[in-house]
């Protein structure tokens, strides 16, 4: 199974929203692919995961939903939070520490690790960032994604080779049965990670944001596999 995984990050409205979900039908409808063996998700902003779900589940689609974050504590007096009991009717995953999260929100190993904990306690599958090898991956992480800093939105991918090797070394030194690759990732480059040894999906952000872009990976991903 491999895991085509779009992160939107802050980006877009209701409308934008609605117009994504209902091009993604209109490719979706019209295409002779194969997606037996690919897992696709995407991430929206928490605000609208109601309204992706609904979408999903109207339109018929073969999409799942994953958070882009959790809090890590439990429901509570923690204003602005979303918590993982929160979330569970709409996501089978969340992503956590994210570098942006790290960067910007100040999320450190600890709770990221609090954040896992929550995920699994509310039965939602896990996705931790790590930035490379020696990042700290918390006890029942499910996915792990290595996301190195200087690749994510410089359009300066990690080499394959690379992110294989340190796929292979993340995978040995946790738990995760999942290892995936993200940073600039994009329709023309995916195949180039997807089926590297050790890779087991990719975790796009800029190129899934238009249907075009996140479909593209899609089909490639697709026609590869029947070719091989
Ligand atoms: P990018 O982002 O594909 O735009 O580089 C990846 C990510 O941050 O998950």
């Amino acid at each position: 199974m491999k895991y085509i995984i779009g992160n939107w990050k802050c980006n877009k409205g209701e409308e934008e929203v609605r117009g994504w979900f209902k091009s993604f039908s209109e490719k979706f409808s019209q295409a002779k692919i194969n997606l037996s063996n690919l897992t696709l998700v995407v991430a929206p902003p928490f605000l609208y995961l109601p309204l992706a779900k609904f979408l999903i589940d109207e339109l018929k689609l073969p999409l799942k939903l994953a958070a882009q974050d959790v809090s890590p504590f439990s429901d509570g007096a923690y204003t602005g939070a979303i918590s993982a009991k929160q979330i569970a009717q709409y996501v089978n995953y969340a992503v956590v520490g994210h570098s942006e999260r790290r960067n910007f929100f100040s999320e450190t190993d600890e709770m990221v690790a609090q954040k896992v904990q929550q995920l699994a306690e509310a039965g939602i599958m896990s996705i931790v960032c790590v930035q490379d090898e020696h990042t700290p991956i918390p006890d029942d992480t499910n996915i792990v994604a290595y996301e190195p800093v200087y690749a994510i939105g410089t359009g300066k991918p990690e080499s394959p080779e690379k992110a294989s090797r340190v796929a292979r070394v993340v995978r040995n030194s946790s738990s995760a049965s999942v290892v995936i690759y993200g940073g600039s990732v994009k329709p023309e480059n995916i195949n180039n990670y997807l089926w590297m040894d050790g890779i087991d999906g990719v975790l796009p952000g800029g190129a899934s944001l238009i249907v075009q872009g996140y479909w593209g990976m899609v089909t490639n991903a697709s026609q590869h596999q029947t070719q091989t």
